[in-house]
């Protein structure tokens, strides 16, 4: 939620904050905003209400002149998005100003503090406390901005990452985090770059620093980089880490949305993240975090796996294979849920973060009470040295490169792939998995992406078709059983996200119970009908449906007769072992969303309302 840049060099620092807006746009964009210092030491503040084109457009004839600025996109949470509630918020002193991502929970307090004390707001956000608390720190004590941001966190309580400028010290930017990803680039000759994510500064450095919770840290164009503990006068060491990530996987590479590329790129991005991980004979899984606890695993009573959208549908799946591969009973949590829900966590629990961006609140704030009562906590993440898998006690990564398009599309099917590599490998830890099954599973594992590609080479184009039929409806119904019950949960919620059309995802057995009541010409139904132990049963639900009037999209296993003959619209995917239909299923919902969607004239890759990264609770 909300994306900051920075920049300290000697570039102009307007080019890199514009060009780092757009990369961070996925993370808000109800308003954005810049504030650079220019060569006169005059504080430019511009900020407009809408996409960061909106504020490229503002500014065209304005002063962009200097080297040192910070800039923002933002999610609103404070005050409805116009350009007043738009960062960078400036002190009542007119020195300095300000950008922040997350979320000021006493900032009612602060701000009745400040009143009394003179400070007048314009703004209805909690941003501008902050930075009215710098300024009066400032004021009254006569120190430094460092000393007072220093001060100002000890007082605020929440989620912050903030970077803030004064006016009078144009070659100095001040940062500090507390539970909201900020990331320093670290260029030639005292150049710096900083970011909520590595994406804005790769392509200048790929040298990188991520900034701890409770740290505050010093950006000066003459001393460089210092790092210090916000409660103590501590200098913390700087790590640098080295990025591997390509400018080339940021942009879109010729499709006409991200989300099209990241559904388009999965059969490579599954090679990716299975690639060392199964052995060429197939006959051995290798994660070296579950091995290198493997302890932990074997001995696990419980495995809880905490998530958030459609991480929770991946975790849903994943419960399937542990239980049917490990035998140890999973249960899946909502992190939002959990974390506020007294929950049960004993010292043989292992719990699961998932969370693509490793960002999540809800899901950091889940692991960190399970890790306090005692459980073992694992991550699995996308976006590498993101929160999370700093704050788990191991874990591994899915690999699927960065995901832009709001949307989850490859990293569902990456999420899916780990947890099927995990059930395997902790199954056969556990003597529960022979050495004939996970032949067989990893065999199966390593075919997807050829069968993925298989999958766009024939459906593709008739999806598209399909999408046509439907881009009218007022809403759908998604069912599905066992393995694809989640895949119609996923589905219905990649609809829901970038069409807004009104889409349920429903265990297909139960729609009898109430939901059968929705049903005529006018709901389509899409039905997960594959060739699983449950076949025969959904192909009496689609009966039922058929018998309502419904429209049925079946998708169903290749070369499958007795759906075909009663659903209106048949997709045929490729037979595969059950544990990895889900893997399979995914694509033609991915793409029938996507194609409704477009159709309508939506904005795929930032749908109204959301923001990639969900920072805020
Ligand atoms: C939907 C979507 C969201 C995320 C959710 C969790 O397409 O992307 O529902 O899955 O916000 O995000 P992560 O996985 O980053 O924790």
């Amino acid at each position: 939620m909300c994306g900051i840049v920075g920049y300290l060099g000697q570039r102009r620092a307007y080019d890199v904050l514009i060009q780092g807006l757009h990369r961070l746009e996925y993370r808000g964009y109800d308003s954005s905003g810049v504030a650079m210092i220019n060569a006169s030491g005059d504080l430019n503040i511009y900020k407009s209400k809408g996409k960061v084109e909106a504020l490229e457009h503002f500014t065209q004839s304005k002063d962009l002149d200097g080297c040192i600025g910070i800039a923002h996109t933002r999610w609103a949470t404070h005050g409805e998005p116009n350009d007043i509630n738009a960062h960078p918020h400036v002190s009542q002193s007119q020195m300095l100003a300000l950008v922040h991502n997350g979320t000021i929970e006493n900032y009612n307090v602060l701000k009745e503090a400040l009143t009394l004390h003179g400070y007048k707001f314009v703004s209805e956000t909690d941003t501008e406390v902050v930075v009215q608390l710098i300024d009066y720190i400032m004021q009254t004590n006569g120190c430094s901005l460092f000393d007072a941001v220093r001060e100002a966190t000890r007082q605020i309580v929440g989620a912050y990452a903030i970077a803030v400028i004064d006016k009078s010290k144009p070659d100095e930017i001040i940062a500090a985090r507390q539970s909201s990803p900020l990331v320093i680039g670290v260029g030639e000759n005292n150049e710096y770059f900083l970011a909520s994510d590595a994406t804005p500064i790769i392509e200048y450095t790929n040298k990188v620093v991520y900034l701890n919770d409770g740290e505050v840290a010093i950006i000066n164009h003459q001393t460089g980089l210092h790092i210090f503990d916000a409660h103590n006068t501590d200098e913390s060491e700087i790590h640098i880490t080295e990025l591997k990530m390509s400018i080339d996987e940021l942009e879109k590479g010729g499709y006409p949305h991200f989300m099209l590329k990241e559904i388009f790129e999965q059969p490579r991005t599954l090679a990716d993240c299975i690639s060392g991980r199964i052995s060429s004979d197939a006959k051995s899984v290798v994660l070296s975090g579950v091995i290198e606890n493997r302890e932990k695993f074997i001995n696990a009573q419980r495995i809880i796996i905490v998530a958030c959208g459609t991480s929770w549908h991946a975790a849903l799946i994943g419960k399937h294979l542990i239980e049917d591969f490990c035998r140890i009973p999973v249960v899946v949590e909502y992190a939002s849920e959990f974390r506020y829900s007294n929950p049960v966590v004993n010292k043989g629990d292992v719990l699961i973060a998932l969370s693509q961006s490793g960002e999540t609140a809800d899901t950091l704030a889940a692991l960190e009470l399970a890790k306090s009562q005692g459980a073992f906590v694992f991550g699995i993440c996308n976006v590498i040295g993101s929160s999370i898998p700093r704050a788990t006690h191991s874990g591994c990564y899915i690999h699927v490169g960065p995901e832009i398009g709001v949307a989850s599309t490859k990293a569902f099917t990456g999420q899916v792939t780990v947890l099927a590599m995990l059930a395997l490998l902790v199954g056969q830890m556990r003597g529960k998995v022979s050495e004939e099954t996970l032949e067989t599973v990893a065999t199966d594992l390593r075919r997807v992406p050829t069968l993925i590609q298989d999958i766009f080479d024939r459906l593709n184009g008739k999806i598209e078709d399909l999408a046509k039929i439907f881009t009218y409806a007022h809403n759908f119904l998604y069912l599905g059983r066992g393995y694809n019950y989640p895949s119609a949960l996923e589905g219905a919620l990649k609809l829901k996200e970038i069409s807004y059309i009104h889409a349920e995802g429903y265990p297909a057995a139960e729609m009898k119970h109430g939901t059968i009541a929705l049903i005529d010409v006018d709901m389509p139904s899409v039905v997960i009908a594959i060739k699983d132990k449950v076949y025969e049963k959904t192909v009496s639900n689609i009966q039922q449906v058929k018998a309502r009037g419904g429209k049925v999209v079946a998708i169903v296993t290749e070369g499958d007769e007795v759906v075909s003959a009663l659903a209106d619209h048949v997709l045929e995917i490729p037979a595969i072992v059950e544990p990895l239909t889900p893997l399979l299923t995914a694509i033609p919902l991915q793409l029938l969303a996507y194609y409704i969607a477009v159709n309508k004239g939506r904005n795929v890759d930032q749908p109204r309302n959301l923001a990639k990264s969900v920072t805020v609770e």
